[in-house]
């Protein structure tokens, strides 16, 4: 055990459906993880979710907001409940968390596990890097002559110097910890304007970072994804490209069952969130039989970026572990299973 004791405070927002079912566990491996790494955390429960709107009447009351901006992190499960129409909590919540924590980077990594059988021609192991508050998801837009033959409707994409930038930076930093390349996806011969912004600036970027750069079109990129996964490593795009890709990313290693994420803010002036991709899956709540294992690897992605690289290791490891001997029907099959494995990894600090 280390002298000084780490701690962190992480809001723990498990959310709707099976979004508590699945956390539970992150947060009980995360403890274990701290105990064996020499690390506690100081969980803030924050009952936000469809539940709760439909309870209060509220989606983001200002006080929650401020309990949540006070943490080092966000550890959410999903939100969303067939009682609530579509986008209040989209907006009101996600992007609402997004956008005023200034959460720059969604961080989508997609790596073909031990036991999972692949879509593609061969083992992906990527990490997309989606700019995840400009674009044409800044909200810029709008809609005239509504409801006659002329309604028009806009969605403009912003791309600001310094959105790209930053964008870059934190991508080619991570190329270097990684195999020491980046890939830049976009539409650079049709967005001429966007494009050339993000090519000229993603040169620059790699040059001073001292990392390869490669590009492809987004739609050669889906192609080269399924067909010749192993030209990838490092992915940089805007946000909409990302939203797309990372998805066929997920679909090519096991499915969003086995796909976690993180929202981050890398200069941390606040928290980042981090979140299983998939929903709250209504359909299978209560039942025991949610797979937590995407939870558990959207805790790791949170232990990386808390500095805890050694324990968001085991985490993962474990995770790989218990796919690799058959994976787990159960919540509670996985829990206990991955429990095992994380009682067995190595201490190495
Ligand atoms: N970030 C979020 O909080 C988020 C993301 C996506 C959807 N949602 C919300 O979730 C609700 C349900 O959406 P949906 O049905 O389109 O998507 P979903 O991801 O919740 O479910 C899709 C299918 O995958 C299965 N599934 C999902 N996660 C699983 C897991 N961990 N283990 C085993 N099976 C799993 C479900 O049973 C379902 O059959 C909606 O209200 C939606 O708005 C929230």
């Amino acid at each position: 055990m280390a002298d000084h004791v780490r701690s962190y405070v992480v809001a723990d927002l498990p959310g709707d459906g099976i979004g508590p079912e699945v956390v539970a566990v992150a947060r009980d491996l995360v403890d274990a993880a701290g105990s064996r790494f020499g690390f506690t955390v100081d969980w803030q429960h924050c009952p936000l979710g469809a539940e709760y709107y439909l309870r209060t009447g509220e989606v983001l009351p200002g006080a929650e907001f401020d309990r949540l901006r006070k943490t080092d992190a966000i550890l959410l499960g999903a939100v969303g409940s067939p009682s609530v129409p579509p986008g209040v909590l989209e907006r009101g919540l996600l992007l609402r968390l997004r956008f005023e924590l200034d959460l720059y980077i969604n961080l989508r990594p997609a790596r073909l596990r031990p036991g999972v059988v692949s879509h593609g021609a061969g083992a992906l192991d990527t990490v997309v890097v989606r700019e995840n508050t400009e674009g044409l998801y800044a909200g810029a837009g709008g809609t005239v002559h509504k409801g006659t033959a002329f309604e028009t409707a806009t969605e403009e994409s912003l791309n600001t110097r310094a959105g790209v930038e930053r964008c870059l930076r934190y991508a080619a930093g991570l190329a270097r910890r990684r195999a020491g390349k980046m890939t830049l996806v976009h539409k650079t011969n049709v967005l001429v304007h966007a494009g050339d912004l993000w090519q000229r600036v993603a040169r620059e970027v790699a040059d001073a970072e001292g990392v390869a750069l490669d590009y492809a079109h987004v739609d050669a990129a889906c192609l080269y994804l399924v067909d010749d996964p192993g030209r990838f490593d490092v992915i940089v795009t805007d946000n909409l490209f990302g939203d797309i890709i990372s998805d066929l990313g997920a679909a090519l290693t096991g499915g969003l069952g086995l796909s976690p994420s993180g929202n981050l803010n890398p200069d941390k002036t606040g928290p980042s969130m981090f979140e299983p991709v998939h929903g709250s899956a209504p359909d299978i709540a209560g039942t025991g039989k949610a797979s937590p294992a995407a939870a558990v690897l959207s805790a790791a992605l949170m232990l990386d970026h808390l500095g805890e690289p050694e324990a968001a290791a085991a985490l993962d490891g474990a995770v790989d572990a218990v796919l690799g001997a058959g994976g787990q029907d159960t919540t509670a099959g996985w829990a206990k299973a991955l429990a095992t494995e994380l009682a067995a990894a190595e201490v190495t600090r």
